[in-house]
């Protein structure tokens, strides 16, 4: 979800403004994927490395997430949505943590779209966690190093629910990963798109849809059942 900073900029507007309107995407781009039958939508909403921002700008950031779970979780509800998320929350207010916790909480029996916040999250810390406890688990003798292997190691992933990513999409036309759920993109197709995320609506979606629906998976091999 980037650019929100500078989509504010060009309007001449303070960066929060432009996380406020990033903000109405999550629920609209949440229904979208709900109207086109897809599972899963993961957002990067606050990484490792967005602590070096202005304290300002983070606690704006923080206060909009909480004010957000508050004010929508009732309607993500009634779509059946359940929130989820990824990263070490235990950094953030107080206030937002519980807002979150309830989110879940409401939301933990529905079967519909699953909302993965990543909050506090970076694709490499979530690799080293799994490694210490597998590590942990071979030291205490529970685990042997001949049983680490692809299934075990996801399942001690925080993502361990989810499912692989199939598309993995970054508005604003940069074309970097930025430590963004690393093992589980491993065979995603990316999606650049050169709009800022306050003006990902439902062409800019469309347009993910249609490009994807262009894209050959093979997956490392040789050809893909033709659709
Ligand atoms: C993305 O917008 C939102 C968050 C990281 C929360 P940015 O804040 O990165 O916007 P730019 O990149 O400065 O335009
Ligand atoms: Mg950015």
């Amino acid at each position: 979800m980037d650019g929100n900073g500078r989509w504010a900029k060009r309007r001449g507007l303070p960066r929060s403004m432009g996380h406020r309107e990033g903000c109405k995407r999550i629920k609209e781009t949440a229904f979208l994927c709900e109207e086109f039958n897809i599972k899963v939508m993961s957002l990067f909403c606050f990484s490792t490395e967005n602590w070096k921002r202005d304290q300002k700008e983070i606690d704006y950031l923080f206060k909009l997430l909480e004010s957000f779970f508050r004010d929508e979780i009732d309607e993500l509800n009634e779509h059946r949505a359940k929130v989820m998320t990824l990263g070490d929350l235990t950094r953030l207010p107080a206030s937002a943590q519980e807002a979150i916790r309830q989110a879940k909480e409401i939301t933990k029996n529905n079967d519909g779209l699953i909302l993965n916040i990543c909050l506090n999250y970076g694709g490499q810390d979530e690799i080293v966690n799994a490694a210490i406890e597998l590590a942990t688990k071979v030291k205490k003798g529970i685990l042997s190093i001949a049983d680490i292997n692809k299934s075990t190691f996801e399942s001690a992933m925080e993502s361990h629910a989810l499912p692989p990513i199939d598309v993995l999409v970054r508005t604003s036309g940069e074309m970097r990963i930025s430590n963004f759920m690393l093992y589980e993109a491993a065979y995603a197709e990316f999606v650049f798109i050169d709009d800022h995320w306050p003006d990902f609506k439902r062409p800019q979606f469309l347009r993910v849809l249609e490009e994807y629906s262009k894209r050959d998976r093979r997956f490392g091999g040789i050809k893909y059942e033709s659709k």
